[in-house]
């Protein structure tokens, strides 16, 4: 269901925060390597596309689409609008009509497989944002809405007013940030048939062998946990998410193969209940109760 994990198939997806607009080639060879992997959901934003500016990623995807069309083929593509760097946040009906026709037209497309806003705007009325969402769906511009760091008051408040079903919640997930098992997102998610496509999965790199002094035992718990199970710590970071009982899908961000090839270990890893204990207590700093 949209390339993403249900309970008993587990799934990753690709994603394209770290593009810029001229990378077609990487980008071609990186969704090859995706794509014979199995992975068929590709994650991306309006606002991505680092020094080419707003736009950057989604026009780089439209430009990956001509030269490879074949790449798409099942494949759920998925976008987000909601955040420019000036408001910083907007979902005002005129604001989200007007991105997604942007979007498509950047992307070359007729109609987006999912699209999320971004981020909550608080000055948003939900029943406005909803009703946005449900004139692109009858529009036929957007097939199924997602939404994307919200809180569970926040989804709540929206799938009030909204009649299309939401879909999905894009969150920040990692072994290195754990926050969501705790805060009742997940919960949220697991009673309402939601799925959680889950960003940063390595916490932007700071799981990787040189991150920062703050994600030291957890990465000692990744490698110690590695060395046992034969596996490498990344795919452990990605085992991780993928044991939670909720419909997690970690996006992978690295632009490098070997990277995408370690992470795509994580599907082979079964953690147990006490390993998965051990990375919870070292990103909290503390044993559970
Ligand atoms: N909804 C949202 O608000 C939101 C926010 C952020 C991201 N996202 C989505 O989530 C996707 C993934 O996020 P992300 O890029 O932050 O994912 P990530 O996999 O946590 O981080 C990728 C970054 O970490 C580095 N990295 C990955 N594995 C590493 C390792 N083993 N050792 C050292 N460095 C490593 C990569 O460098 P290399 O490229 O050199 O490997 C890259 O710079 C994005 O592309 C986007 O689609 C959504």
């Amino acid at each position: 269901m949209l390339g993403l994990s249900e309970r008993d198939k587990k799934r990753l997806a690709y994603g394209f925060w770290r593009y810029t607009e001229d990378r077609v080639d990487d980008a071609i060879a990186m969704l090859s390597l995706a794509r014979e992997n199995g992975i068929d959901h590709f994650d991306t934003a309006d606002v991505y596309g680092g020094a080419s500016g707003f736009g950057g990623a989604e026009r780089l995807l439209g430009a990956v689409r001509k030269k490879a069309p074949k790449l798409f083929d099942g494949v759920t593509l998925a976008t987000k609008a909601g955040c420019d760097m000036a408001s910083p946040y907007q979902s005002s009906p005129a604001y989200l009509k007007a991105a997604v026709d942007a979007s498509l037209s950047r992307l070359g497309i007729a109609r987006i497989d999912l699209f999320y806003i971004h981020r909550p705007d608080l000055l948003t009325h939900p029943a406005d944002a909803a009703g946005a969402l449900d004139d692109l769906v009858a529009a036929g511009k957007i097939a199924t809405v997602g939404v994307s760091n919200y809180s569970v008051p926040q989804i709540e408040a929206l799938t009030k007013y909204m009649k299309a079903p939401l879909r999905a919640h894009q969150i920040e997930f990692s072994a290195g940030h754990v926050a969501p098992v705790f805060d009742g997102t997940l919960d949220q998610a697991m009673k309402r048939h939601i799925a959680i496509p889950a960003w940063s999965p390595m916490a932007g790199g700071r799981l990787g062998a040189h991150g920062p002094e703050a994600f030291a035992a957890v990465r000692a718990v990744l490698a110690r946990l590695a060395g046992e199970h034969g596996a490498t710590p990344t795919a452990i970071a990605i085992a991780f998410l993928l044991l939670h009982p909720a419909s997690v899908t970690p996006i992978l961000g690295s632009t490098q193969p070997e990277r995408l090839r370690e992470a795509l270990g994580g599907l082979s890893v079964t953690l147990s209940r006490r390993d998965w204990y051990d990375i919870v207590e070292a990103a909290r700093g503390e044993r559970m109760p």
